[in-house]
């Protein structure tokens, strides 16, 4: 899918810079990417698309957890995270000062609009605007987190962004500026749209779609942009190494099996054979 190396070149502790509640549940969390003493390693760039396995410290859980980056910096990394269980509850506990450890950059990218991969698959497709695509980036729930990294890697107003939630609204700063199109879906139609992501998203306005968030939804972008439109969705298979090993992460494609955290999380929407 790109050329970055999808294996984990950090594993080390770091230090939280903050933690905050952004929207119910969700939360913040801000990193630091210099080592906590001297002569560490700095954590590498990431690219969007890309995850780390965090864990805080101490912890109850065995395994890190897979975690999109959101945000960086030269200094920071930033992560936003949904409590689900116990893993996500000790992540979004930690404050300033507090310690985590981290594994990663994990995983490939989004490719970008003019890389050979998606220059090759719209030019098969017969797509009429192969130099400007008509692109959109979709994020579901807490599946907006690398998207929205991604917007920030596409030239301003070159895309549109839709972002349905069922609970609160989050993930969204600076997007109202970069996208040509912020939509905001929310189920309860507290802010945007209300309903779900097919009331506001017609794939046939685009050539090039990039989503992540939920199964049922990457399931949908793949069916209604099957045969006419381009289309990269992000994954979120548990895992359990998170570098290739255990093969816990393994899914079906139309290549075979491929492991979500190193030959992807992202794939090529036509190739995932989703369970029927
Ligand atoms: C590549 C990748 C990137 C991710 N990025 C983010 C992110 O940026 N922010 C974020 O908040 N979460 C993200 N996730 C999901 C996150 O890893 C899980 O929510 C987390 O591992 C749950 O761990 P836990 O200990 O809190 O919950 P557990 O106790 O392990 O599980 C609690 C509940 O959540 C469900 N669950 C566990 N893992 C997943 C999963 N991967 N997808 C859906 N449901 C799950 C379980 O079935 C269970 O019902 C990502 C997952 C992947 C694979
Ligand atoms: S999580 Fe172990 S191979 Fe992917």
């Amino acid at each position: 899918m790109c050329d970055h190396d999808p294996f984990p070149h950090f594993s080390g502790v770091a230090i939280v810079l903050s933690c905050t509640e952004i929207s119910p549940g969700v939360f913040d969390l801000q990193i630091a990417r210099a080592g906590h003493s001297k002569g560490d390693t700095v954590i590498p760039n990431p690219v969007a698309g890309q995850f780390f396995m965090l864990k805080a410290i101490p912890s109850g859980v065995l395994l890190g957890r897979p975690i999109s980056v959101y945000r960086y910096t030269n200094d920071v990394i930033s992560f936003l995270i949904l409590q689900k269980g116990r893993g996500t509850e000790e992540l979004c506990a930690l404050r300033a000062g507090d310690k985590v450890h981290l594994v990663g950059p994990i995983g490939n990218t989004f490719p970008l609009p003019g890389s050979d991969l998606v220059v090759s698959h719209l030019s098969s497709m017969l797509c009429p605007s192969l130099a400007h695509p008509r692109i959109a980036l979709v994020g579901g729930g807490i599946g907006v987190a690398p998207v929205a990294g991604f917007a920030f890697e596409l030239r301003p107003q070159s895309f549109d962004f839709y972002a349905a939630f069922r609970n609160g609204v989050y993930g969204l700063a600076g997007l109202e500026e970069r996208a040509s199109n912020l939509v905001v879906i929310t189920e309860s139609g507290e802010e945007g749209v209300k309903g779900m992501l097919p009331d506001a998203f017609s794939p046939q306005d685009y050539d090039l779609v990039y989503a992540c968030g939920p199964t049922p939804m990457l399931r949908y972008i793949q069916k209604v942009c099957a045969n006419t439109t381009l289309a990269f969705i992000s994954l979120e298979e548990r895992m359990a190494c998170g570098a290739g090993a255990c093969l816990g992460c393994t899914i079906p494609t139309i290549h075979g099996n491929r492991r979500c955290c190193v030959d992807g999380p992202v794939f090529a929407a036509h190739e995932v054979l989703f369970d029927e």
